[in-house]
């Protein structure tokens, strides 16, 4: 029996396999670069988060309708049960639909579909986090926003994403002010690529409550003093790092040491469909390359309840 968890680091655009990709294409009549699935899959060899980021936006052309939002979390949904995932806080980038012509409520409400029907199908409790591309400016976040207003009672919380480096916290300073107006929390990706400072500015101007990755606060001991000290969990994502050169290998990922630190440590997918396995995946990868004894996988699955949004459901169902 795997281990009970909750993940938290996830996008569900990043559970998109290439089988699933090709059976949209089918349906929608989009054409993709690949001749089959496994050539697609020989694509996925990448030199950082950039390459990556370009081949994971041009497969969404494949997701259209709310029925394709729908497969898609629901494959999701199953495969992370099978893992032992009992409640899952799911990412999603409407800025990547929205820019191609799909609206909104296509994807919330698609995604909703197998949302509200999955601890009945698959045992497992979510919500949504609505995350802002980095990459793209400020006011385009903002929007996005304004445009998520019809769907709040969908939605629990915004995060951050898409390439770090040249992209810090700061410039997202308002849209933050305005969520958090709003009632909904704050995570944000940082310290992926991009230095501890960016860590510290998510902390400090956008009022983050999580920190997506923060694998490179290791870099600073007042910060890794001040993480430990305010309990601020991170969402590690130890097969990306390795698939995205953010470490060498996964014996040299920093997780022990981060542990050993006091940091409030969680192990997540990210994006699953392309960094080679799932939640439960993650855990036997880091207890086989690590080392990892069974205490220290129970308190890696301890830690993802503590770090995450549940007490939220209530008063999201009251708005
Ligand atoms: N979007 C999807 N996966 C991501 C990652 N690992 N970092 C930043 N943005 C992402
Ligand atoms: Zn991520």
């Amino acid at each position: 029996m795997p281990l009970p968890k909750a993940e938290l680091h996830l996008h569900i655009e990043g559970t998109l396999e290439p089988e699933l990709a090709f059976e949209l294409a089918e349906r929608n009549g989009v054409r993709l670069p690949y001749a089959d699935t496994e050539a697609l899959r020989g694509a996925y060899r990448f030199d950082d988060l950039r390459s990556f980021l370009d081949l994971y936006y041009g497969l969404m052309a494949v997701l259209r309708t709310e029925r394709d939002f729908e497969d898609l979390a629901n494959a999701y949904l199953a495969r992370a049960a099978a893992q032992g995932v009992r409640h899952a806080e799911i990412f999603f980038d409407p800025q990547a639909h929205l820019s191609r012509g799909v609206a909104l409520g296509t994807v919330v409400e698609g995604l909703w579909r197998a949302l509200e029907r999955s601890e009945a199908v698959h045992g497992v409790s979510t919500q949504l986090i609505m995350c802002f591309l980095r990459d793209e400016s400020a006011a385009s976040a903002l929007e996005t926003l304004d445009a998520a207003k019809p769907y709040l009672h969908r939605i629990t919380g915004v995060g951050l994403d898409s390439a770090e480096v040249g992209h810090p916290p700061v410039k997202f300073r308002e849209v933050y002010e305005a969520a958090a107006a709003l009632g909904l929390r704050r995570v944000a990706h940082a310290g992926e690529e991009g230095p501890p400072e960016y860590i510290t500015e998510a902390l400090d101007v956008l009022g983050a409550e999580r920190i997506d990755h923060g694998l490179r606060c290791m870099e600073d001991p007042a910060l890794v003093a001040r993480l430990v000290r305010e309990r601020v969990p991170l969402t590690l994502c130890p097969l990306s790092n390795v698939r995205l050169r953010a470490v060498d290998a996964l014996a040299e990922h920093p997780l022990p040491a981060m542990l050993d630190a006091g940091l409030l440590c969680t192990v997540n997918s990210d994006d699953p469909a392309y960094f080679g396995g799932y939640a439960g995946d993650n855990f036997d990868a880091v207890r086989t390359a690590l080392g990892l004894d069974e205490d220290r996988l129970r308190e890696l699955a301890r830690n993802s309840f503590t770090a995450s949004f549940l007490e939220h459901d209530e008063e999201r169902r009251a708005r």
